[in-house]
C-alpha cells in the first residue's frame, strides 16, 4: 500500500524550488493515494526563534497549498506540532543512530562549515524527518533533490528500528523511497545557484507585479550580446522557462535562443508572462482563502485530526515495542 509522505518548512515564504520540486508533486499525487503533508514548525524552529513570524509562514504554507489545489477531503494537510507524537518517536530513534552520521548532514556541516554556530536541533533535523515520515508508514516520499540525504538517513533509521526491535519477518517500518523528479530535482535560483530561502534568491510562488518584475530582471546571464546566438541549456532564464512552457512555447524561445537577435531582456518578459499565467487561478484562489481563515484553519486542525490518529496507532506499536508501556 502506498502512503505519500512530506513536509515543507514555514520559514519564510514559499518559493518557484519548492513548487516545482515538491508541492506540486503533492497536489497531484494527493488524488490518488493516501497523504500526509505537514507543515514542519518543530524544524523551523531550528532557524526561526520569532513567534509571530513563525505563525505567519505557517498559515501561508497552508494557504499555499489550497490555494494550488490540494483537497482537503482527499487527503491530510497539518501542522506538524499538531502531533507531538513525532518528537517522541524522534527520541527514540536519537538511540538508533550515531552522532556521526548526522555529523555527515548536509545542513549541518554547511553551518560548521561556515563557521556559524550549529545547534543541537540541527544536528538532530534528520532524525525527528525520519520520525515525521514513519510515523505514517510512509512508503513515499516526493521532495527535491536536496532531501536525498535525509531520506536515506530516515530508511538507514528504519531500518536500525525493525532490526533492534521486531521479529525478522515482522518489521514495524517499511523502507519508504524518495521520489525525485529528474527535470525539477533542483530548481535555480536568481543568482543560478539552487533556489534556496537560505541564499535569498527566490521567486516566491505567489510574486506578482513589480516584485516579480524586479526578481526575473535580476536574474543572472551572461554577457552574450543581444545579436549572437545563444545556448537555452546554460541559461538561468531558460531553466525557468522550461519547467513554466508548454512544449511548441519552449521549442519556439529556444530556437529564438539559437538563431540570435533574441536577447535575455526578452526572455526575461516572456518568463514573468509564463509565471503569471501559470499561477493566475492560484492566485484569485488565495485571494478568496485570506477573507476566510477559519476555514483554513478548519482544514489543519481536522487534518492534524486524522494524521494523529493514525499516528497514536503507530506509536502504541513502537511503545509495545520498545518496551516504554510500563504500567498500560
Ligand atoms: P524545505 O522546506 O526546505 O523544502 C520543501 C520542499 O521543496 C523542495 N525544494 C526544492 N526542490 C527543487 N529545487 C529547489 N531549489 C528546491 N528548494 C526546495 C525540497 O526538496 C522539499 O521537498 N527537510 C525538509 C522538510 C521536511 C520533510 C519531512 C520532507 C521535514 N520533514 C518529511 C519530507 C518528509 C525541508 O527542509 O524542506
Amino acid at each position: 500500500r502506498t502512503i505519500v509522505v512530506s513536509g515543507i518548512q514555514p520559514s519564510g515564504e514559499l518559493h518557484l524550488g519548492n513548487y516545482f520540486g515538491a508541492i506540486r508533486q503533492h497536489i497531484e499525487l494527493h488524488q490518488q493515494y493516501e497523504s500526509y503533508f505537514f507543515i514542519v514548525n518543530y524544524h523551523a524552529l531550528t532557524t526561526i526563534a520569532d513567534r509571530e513570524a513563525l505563525r505567519r509562514y505557517t498559515f501561508e504554507a497552508a494557504l499555499t497549498y489550497l490555494a494550488l489545489g490540494f483537497d482537503p477531503q482527499k487527503a491530510a494537510l497539518f501542522v506538524q506540532s499538531d502531533v507531538p507524537e513525532v518528537t517522541e518517536l524522534a527520541w527514540i530513534f536519537y538511540n538508533l543512530i550515531p552522532v556521526s552520521t548526522l555529523e555527515k548532514g548536509v545542513a549541518y556541516k554547511d553551518k560548521v562549515a561556515q563557521g556559524l554556530p550549529a545547534n543541537a536541533g540541527l544536528l538532530n533535523y534528520p532524525v525527528l524527518q525520519a520520525a515525521d515520515i514513519l510515523i505514517y508508514g510512509g512508503t513515499l516520499v516526493p521532495v527535491g533533490a536536496d532531501q536525498k540525504q535525509n531520506i536515506e538517513i530516515c530508511r538507514d533509521v528504519a531500518q536500525r528500528f525493525n532490526r533492534t526491535f521486531c521479529a525478522p519477518d515482522q518489521p514495524l517500518f517499511p523502507l519508504p523511497e524518495p521520489l525525485i523528479r529528474e527535470e525539477v530535482a533542483v530548481v535555480p535560483g536568481i543568482d543560478g545557484r539552487k533556489m534556496s530561502k537560505s541564499y535569498g534568491n527566490t521567486i516566491g510562488i505567489f510574486d506578482e507585479g513589480k516584485t516579480l518584475r524586479k526578481k526575473v530582471m535580476a536574474i543572472v546571464t551572461d554577457s552574450t550580446p543581444l545579436e549572437a546566438p545563444k545556448d537555452p541549456e546554460r541559461c538561468n532564464v531558460f531553466a525557468l522557462i522550461k519547467l513554466f512552457a508548454d512544449e511548441a512555447t519552449r521549442s519556439r524561445i529556444a530556437d529564438a535562443y539559437r538563431q540570435g537577435g533574441y536577447g535575455y531582456g526578452e526572455a526575461k518578459k516572456e518568463l514573468i508572462r509564463l509565471i503569471e499565467a501559470h499561477f493566475a487561478e492560484a492566485r484569485e484562489r488565495r485571494r478568496a482563502l485570506l477573507r476566510h481563515p477559519d476555514y483554513v484553519m478548519d482544514v489543519l486542525r481536522e487534518g492534524g485530526r486524522k494524521a494523529r490518529q493514525r499516528a497514536q496507532e503507530i506509536m502504541e506499536q513502537v511503545r509495545e515495542l520498545v518496551g516504554l508501556n510500563y504500567t498500560t
